[in-house]
């Protein structure tokens, strides 16, 4: 079993709103869950930043 940290960051293509953020981060949650994935994820000024932790697989 392999075990993988992913961290990355990206650039928002459009102004960001609570209800956008709230919403991406509900689908993650559940989505990740199911799979066993873990992390942490950030919004500010534009640039997320998201650290995943799970099996490669
Ligand atoms: C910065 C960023 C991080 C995201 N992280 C996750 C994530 O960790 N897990 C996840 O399931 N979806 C994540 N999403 C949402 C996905 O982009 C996508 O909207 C969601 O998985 C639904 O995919 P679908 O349209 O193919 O059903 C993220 C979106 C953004 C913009």
């Amino acid at each position: 079993m392999k075990y993988v940290r992913l961290p990355y960051y990206s650039k928002d293509s459009r102004e960001m709103s609570l209800s956008d953020l709230k919403s991406i981060l509900s689908t993650a949650r559940q989505n990740n869950t199911r799979i066993d994935v873990c992390g942490m994820f950030c919004y500010d000024q534009q640039y997320f930043i998201q650290v995943l932790e799970g099996e490669r697989e």
